[in-house]
């Protein structure tokens, strides 16, 4: 068997309705990220990221866990004991598709079920939106085995937290409940696990509705604007929007005729009918 074949196995993909539901599918392991599975994720976001029949990608986990972060053996043991050039490249698979999510063609959202642990900070961020169970648990454990948070997971929460709740949870090694991280702004909402699924279905019901060539375009600006002087943020958003529409002529003129002359429809109260 090749070796995609066996690594094909460490990542779960379903189809339905223009969502592409994505798991980490190492159960037995609480979906720690290993090498075949970092490689693997990175093979399975090329193939839906253009694809006709993907909308939305949800990131999600199979089992009880989202993700208990990067594989202590696979990951750090193994090529630490291989050498440099062996966790150079394990670090670059991971961060590749951690990246490649962050700039990703689709609307993403994290569906966080369960454990959430270091690594999986990276995969959070990478998501435009993450919806926690009640129930899951989210921690920095890094500082609990002797490591500083790495692979970006000191950036995520300094970007994403307060500075004082950002280093609590960074030096404590204390976990938090999905209630906690929608409180502190890590994800954007928590709600109880049984209704998780309908609820993250609900918000892609609506991303659904969007314009994509706009979603594309909103989702890169914010992440751009955040890093920017306000100048340089107004400027960048008047050729990011030129450019969008030399993608999209129709749909913004569509958008503002069912408004302005066919009035079936309100911006302010929801998306135009594409
Ligand atoms: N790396 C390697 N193996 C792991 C990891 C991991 N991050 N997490 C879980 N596993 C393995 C366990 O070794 C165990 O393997 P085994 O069945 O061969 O013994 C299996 O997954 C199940 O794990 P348990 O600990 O038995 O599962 P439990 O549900 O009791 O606990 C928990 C889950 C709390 C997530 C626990 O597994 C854990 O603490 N994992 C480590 C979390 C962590 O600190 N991750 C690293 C963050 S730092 C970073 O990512 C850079």
């Amino acid at each position: 068997m090749s070796t995609e074949n066996q690594e094909a196995s460490t990542v779960a993909v379903t189809i339905e309705n223009g969502v592409a539901w994505v798991a980490l599918n190492r159960p037995e392991k609480r979906n720690c990220m290993n090498p075949a599975l970092n490689r693997q994720m990175m093979r399975v976001l090329d193939e839906l990221e253009y694809s006709e029949d993907v909308a939305v990608l949800v990131l999600t986990g199979e089992g009880t866990s989202w993700s208990a972060g990067m594989d202590l053996k696979e990951y750090f043991r193994e090529n630490e004991a291989k050498g440099l050039g062996a966790t150079r490249r394990a670090q670059s698979e991971a961060y590749g598709w951690w990246r490649r999510l962050r700039w990703y063609h689709k609307p993403t959202v994290a569906m966080i079920n369960g454990w959430c642990f270091g690594g999986a900070y990276g995969p959070l961020f990478g998501c435009d939106l993450a919806f926690a169970a009640e129930e899951a648990t989210f921690g920095l454990s890094e500082i609990n085995w002797g490591i500083l948070p790495g692979g970006g997971a000191s950036k995520v929460v300094a970007d994403l937290l307060p500075l004082r709740k950002a280093m609590y949870h960074a030096m404590m090694g204390e976990n938090i409940d999905g209630k906690t991280a929608a409180e502190w702004g890590l994800v954007n909402e928590a709600v109880p696990l049984s209704e998780l699924k309908a609820r993250v279905q609900a918000v892609c019901d609506v991303l659904k509705g969007k314009n994509p060539v706009a979603l594309k375009a909103t989702k890169d600006a914010i992440r751009r604007v955040k890093e920017m002087t306000y100048d340089n943020a107004e400027d960048y958003l008047v050729r990011a929007q030129e450019a969008a529409n030399s993608f999209d002529n129709d749909g913004r003129k569509e958008g503002i005729k069912q408004f302005i002359d066919d009035k079936t429809y309100k911006p302010g109260l929801g998306a135009y009918d594409k």
